[in-house]
């Protein structure tokens, strides 16, 4: 559970978000809707705490994001998976290098063990056959199933999702909301194929 209480935060004196308290509950998806430049990305990142807020509290299950240390909060950072608004894969990394980068960064897995990740990863929002591509060689649908297929890699306690499907034409739209709807329910439960090392 998720729970922010009365958190502000300015730019230069330009107030961006005034006083907001809410609940996330275990199980649900949350749905953020507002205007362009209303500050939904700015929430999403002061959730996460890649922005500071100036006041309010930040709660992870009771525990202050905006209190953690460096550790617990690389920590509750693996529990994340996190989907950016303009997917922010690194351009210079493979779409399989991009999923597999979480694992490089915070896992012991083999590298038998993260290919065969990557796979099931990669298959789950159903690309093929482009593991060797660079994000410009891919369309924007595309990107964002990379995007999707690298937040879901550590088998996150809390996905989060900036405009995963803004840009695209409404049929990959609705095949996107549809993905992270079932993708949603999958991370409730336990799975066989996820290896040990992600629990
Ligand atoms: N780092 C920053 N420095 C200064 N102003 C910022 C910064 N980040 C965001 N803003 C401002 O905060 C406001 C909210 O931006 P934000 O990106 O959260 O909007 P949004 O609701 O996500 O919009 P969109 O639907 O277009 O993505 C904007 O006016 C933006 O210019
Ligand atoms: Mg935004």
């Amino acid at each position: 559970m998720i729970e922010i209480k009365n958190i502000k935060k300015s730019f230069e004196e330009r107030p961006i978000l005034k006083d907001i308290s809410t609940l996330f509950e275990k199980g649900k998806t949350n749905l953020i809707i507002g205007q362009s430049g209303s500050g939904k990305t700015v929430l999403l990142k002061s959730i996460v705490r890649l922005i500071e807020v100036d006041e309010g509290e930040i709660l992870f299950d009771g525990r202050d994001i905006r209190r953690m240390n460096f550790r617990d909060l690389k920590q509750l950072r693996q529990e994340m998976g996190m989907v950016f608004q303009g997917g922010a894969l690194f351009d210079s990394l493979s779409v399989a290098e991009n999923v597999r980068f979480p694992m490089d960064m915070f896992t012991n897995m083999t590298n038998g063990e993260k290919n065969k990740h990557v796979d099931f990863c990669l298959d789950r929002v159903n690309i093929k056959g482009a593991h060797h591509l660079f994000p410009s060689e891919i369309s924007g649908g595309m990107r964002k199933r990379v995007s999707i297929a690298r937040a879901i890699a550590l088998n996150p306690k809390y996905l989060f999702c900036d405009e995963p499907n803004s840009g695209l034409d409404p049929v990959t739209s609705i095949l996107i909301d549809n993905l992270i709807k079932e993708i949603t329910i999958e991370l409730r439960k336990p799975r066989d194929h996820c290896p040990d090392f992600l629990f």
